[in-house]
């Protein structure tokens, strides 16, 4: 039995005092369930009070992304170290937004500047294996976009990002510390959730790809999150597939209220 992870990303939301009244106010409404990790990911800017607000309570924090290096001259970037020290005990890795697929065209932005947010496939591979080098545990986010559903190509380009996610990093650390989560671009923030049965078909393509590789001991024990319009009414049933083990929420996760009920049902 793989343990559900429930993991709520804030974006970019949320003053450091709201943060503050958000933990203040979910942390009753998850006591006692243990059964469920649960996760935060504030913004950086308060991702150090975040984690001390929840220090003590089941709930742990992630930053939304990180640098490969652990420290020296880069302006703006942000190391495994770094966010280790901020409180921190997972990290998001290649989530469409930082890969620049924001899956509309944003009203004066070409394709080529927003790509220039520039997440790669090699760059989540060597991000990956920075955190885990430091002792984060990556959420690595996968996902195709609205174009390459159409196309048919949605396996080719999922089992694609998981192979290339992974390149190099041993079976025993993808079978205890890496994450995926399954974001269809599509349904990101969009209100459109994949279908259950669907979303579950694709997790099951990314355990497949991870066993042709791995083979079937580490493919079971990797926890798979579904991400993209999750909210209170539709989480039963995306948590209930077999290959679903989490949940990654946008919007939903912006509210205690909403965001509990969705790890009410994950607690089952
Ligand atoms: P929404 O739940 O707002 O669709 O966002 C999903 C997501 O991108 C989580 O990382």
């Amino acid at each position: 039995m793989r343990k559900k992870i429930i993991a709520g990303n804030w974006k970019m939301n949320k003053t450091v005092g709201e943060a503050l009244a958000f933990a203040e106010a979910l942390t009753p409404l998850v006591a006692g369930k243990d059964s469920v990790d649960i996760v935060i990911c504030p913004p950086y800017t308060a991702l150090y009070s975040v984690s001390k607000a929840f220090e003590g309570t089941s709930v742990a924090t992630a930053a939304q992304g990180v640098f490969w290096k652990t420290s020296g001259a880069y302006t703006s970037y942000v190391s495994s170290p770094l966010i280790l020290d901020a409180g921190a005990k997972y990290v998001l890795i290649g989530h469409s937004e930082t890969r620049g697929r924001f899956g509309v065209a944003e009203e004066g932005l070409t394709d080529d500047l927003l790509k220039a947010f520039g997440e790669t496939d090699a760059g989540v591979n060597v991000k990956a294996k920075a955190a885990l080098a430091a002792g984060l545990i990556p959420i690595i986010c996968i996902g195709e976009t609205l174009g390459e559903r159409k196309d048919g190509a949605t396996d080719v380009t999922v089992a694609d990002q998981v192979v290339k996610a992974l390149e190099g990093i041993s079976a025993e650390l993808v079978s205890t510390q890496v994450i995926f989560a399954y974001e269809p671009v599509w349904a990101i923030g969009t209100g459109e959730v994949c279908a259950a049965d669907e979303a579950n078909r694709v997790c099951g393509v990314v355990r497949a790809t991870i066993e042709s590789r791995y083979g079937a001991e580490t493919a079971s024990a990797v926890r798979i999150q579904y991400g993209g319009s999750m909210k209170p009414d539709n989480a039963a049933e995306l948590l209930s597939q077999e290959h679903i083990d989490g949940g990654l929420i946008g919007g939903a996760s912006l509210k205690p209220a909403d965001f509990a009920a969705i790890v009410a049902a994950a607690a089952g």
